[in-house]
């Protein structure tokens, strides 16, 4: 049989075939004569489009797409074409700003990176034609999935060819590990136009390897220069473009030439400053989160009998669900860094919630909807001290690791922490204090996503509730429902600013790698003005670091942007929340994200961006 093996790997099937069965003369003799002969193959497979051959030794292995049955919004949006700002849309000169600074920890970052500190804001603007030499670049998708990876690849892709046709972009698969273990495929035309202004990141994968040792940069070196690499594009948020700037002053230290670009990426809206507005995905993972919470308050305002406590993705910051409330206009919107900022407990946290139910019940309103970020419990004060204590007591401990039962982990846990954070772990439902415990995230994140906040909130407010009855000061009925949503939105269908945005970011990219800019981001600002008026260029990346305690160390990283007490969409939720936590219903129901239509129905950011740049106050 010609095929000797199969393999399979994200969508795409690798065939090794001994080399001397196929002569190569020609790629389109070359298909003709393996589509013949693996013709029982392929279709045993489901196999759709022959795109890639590679040779090792005495092998050849060609790889196979998987079939993909599309949807008509999916064949539509394939000849949508992003808009690029005016600068990108033709020929292109960099200009240099100041010299920067690292945003706290100025000496110990110019310390750590010596090579990339201190480099200057860069923008591009329109300029004269140049012949640029070939280059071949590596692109990684890393961390959580955001709407819009696939067009930050296009643009990528298209800003190479452009740049000059003989350019090639390697896809490393499965996230950073692929430039470790030297997994990848050549993303051709043929590959990118099946994924362009799609959703997710299935097009080579992600996945939250964290590169933090020596051996890991130098296998990455050695496949860069195998493949003929010049530069290594890591898109991801905050934890990976630490990373991708760690690997950039690496491979300057070691004068491999190998250039690092990094693209903002994350649902969570936490990688964001002057520089990059917003991180791709916060667009329309928002927008899909805000349609199910207006169909779930349309759905409350019917059947008026249910109180839904609706748990929103976002990690540390409530950026999502701050959004989200302000799209949809919710009864009650917790929002985590307010909950830091009054001090408050679980308890007072409770205690708000409780008084909105009690006074709608008065109203006969006992229905609701109440949405929670998943970080809120790292950011109760007392809940915070006793996380930062356990990340201490839990990084790299073999004794916890070598027990065995739940029981046993709980009293160990116990006995180790403060008097106080002890007394509050045993005061936390059972399921709750084990997934504190849990493993934390490569980066050393607690995993917020498996902590159910919402249930124990709903556990809660019903005791509380049960109270106020027996004592005669509630009348009501409390029915309630709970909700995670942050799955349903990392996928979807980029939003027509989330296709623009990514492009653009993409592109962008590719201009920053062929001027030989490294330890850069790509950013792309000004955006809530038309496309063709965005600024696009390049942020070194040691401007947003700090130092922060991680796995028990002091670590260079990216600091997270929370919400700001003091921005403005903070401030406009705060002064209209009472009003939408009365007895008259306020709720906005947005529906589905549109594509096609008018621009005021599709092309609109966010309310964030919105609010922060003074267009609606
Ligand atoms: P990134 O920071 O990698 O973009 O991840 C975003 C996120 O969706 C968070 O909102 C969430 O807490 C986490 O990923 C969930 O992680 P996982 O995908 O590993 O379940």
């Amino acid at each position: 049989m010609l095929i000797q093996q199969k393999t399979q790997l994200l969508n795409f099937v690798f065939v090794i075939i001994p080399r001397k069965t196929i002569q190569f003369d020609s790629q389109h003799l070359f298909l003709s004569k393996v589509t013949e002969s693996c013709i029982f193959q392929k279709k045993e497979l489901n196999l759709r489009a022959f795109s890639i051959r590679r040779e090792i030794k005495h092998q050849t292995i060609i790889i196979y797409m998987k079939s993909m049955t599309k949807s008509p919004l999916q064949i539509a949006r394939a000849s949508y074409q992003p808009k690029l700002p005016a600068a990108l849309r033709g020929n292109v000169v960099l200009k240099e700003g100041a010299a920067t600074e690292s945003i706290a920890d100025q000496a110990d970052i110019k310390k750590l990176f010596p090579n990339t500190y201190g480099m200057p804001i860069i923008t591009f603007e329109a300029g004269e034609k140049k012949v640029n030499p070939v280059i071949g670049v590596g692109v990684i998708l890393s961390g959580g999935q955001a709407p819009g990876g696939h067009n930050v690849i296009s643009g990528i892709f298209d800003g190479l060819k452009t740049l000059n046709p003989n350019n090639k972009l390697y896809g490393f698969l499965g996230g950073p590990s692929g430039l470790v273990e030297h997994q990848y495929i050549e993303l051709t035309e043929e590959v990118v136009k099946e994924y362009r202004n799609t959703g997710g990141f299935d097009i080579i994968g992600s996945g939250r390897t964290k590169l933090e040792e020596e051996a890991q940069y130098e296998d990455g070196a050695e496949i860069c220069k195998k493949l003929g690499i010049n530069a290594v594009v890591v898109i991801g948020g905050d934890d990976s473009n630490t990373n991708a700037c760690v690997l950039a002053e690496y491979y300057l230290q070691k004068k491999t030439g190998i250039q690092v670009i990094g693209c903002p990426k994350t649902i969570d809206g936490d990688l964001k400053n002057e520089m990059i507005e917003t991180s791709f995905g916060f667009d329309t993972a928002c927008k899909v989160y805000s349609e199910l919470i207006g169909n779930i308050q349309r759905d409350a305002n019917s059947a008026k009998k249910y109180w839904h406590f609706i748990r929103l993705m976002g990690r540390s910051a409530s950026h999502i669900t701050l959004e989200c409330a302000l799209q949809s206009q919710p009864n009650i919107c917790i929002v985590s860094e307010e909950v830091e900022a009054n001090n408050m407990t679980l308890n007072g946290v409770v205690d708000d919630i409780v008084k909105v139910i009690v006074n709608r019940a008065k109203h006969e309103l006992n229905f609701g909807t109440i949405l929670i970020p998943e970080g809120l419990i790292e950011f109760i004060p007392a809940m915070k001290t006793l996380i930062a204590e356990l990340n201490d007591l839990l990084a790299h401990n073999d004794d916890f690791v070598a027990l065995i039962t739940d029981e046993e982990k709980r009293q160990y846990v116990k006995g180790m922490l403060s008097p106080v954070s002890s007394d509050i772990y045993r005061s936390l439902p059972k399921g709750i204090a084990k997934q504190l415990t849990m493993d934390r995230d490569p980066h050393g994140n607690v995993q917020v996503s498996l902590i159910e906040t919402e249930k124990l909130l709903i556990e809660m407010v019903a005791k509380r509730l049960a109270q106020l009855k027996a004592e005669g000061k509630y009348k009501g009925k409390f029915s309630a429902i709970n909700h995670f949503f942050g799955y349903e939105g990392r996928c979807a269908i980029p939003s027509n600013f989330d296709a623009d945005y990514t492009y653009s970011l993409g592109y962008t990219a590719s201009i920053l790698i062929s001027e030989g800019k490294t330890g850069y981001m790509s950013s792309v600002r000004n955006l809530t003005a038309p496309a063709a008026e965005w600024i696009a260029g390049g942020v070194p990346i040691t401007t947003m670091m700090n130092m922060e305690k991680r796995h028990g160390a002091m670590k260079p990283v990216i600091q997270k942007a929370l919400v700001r007490l003091d921005g403005a969409p903070f401030q406009f939720f705060k002064a209209v929340r009472e009003d939408w936590a009365d007895d008259k219903t306020s709720y906005i129901y947005p529906g589905p994200i549109q594509y096609y239509g008018p621009t005021e129905v599709c092309d609109q950011p966010t309310r964030t961006l919105m609010l922060e740049q003074g267009k609606i106050k």
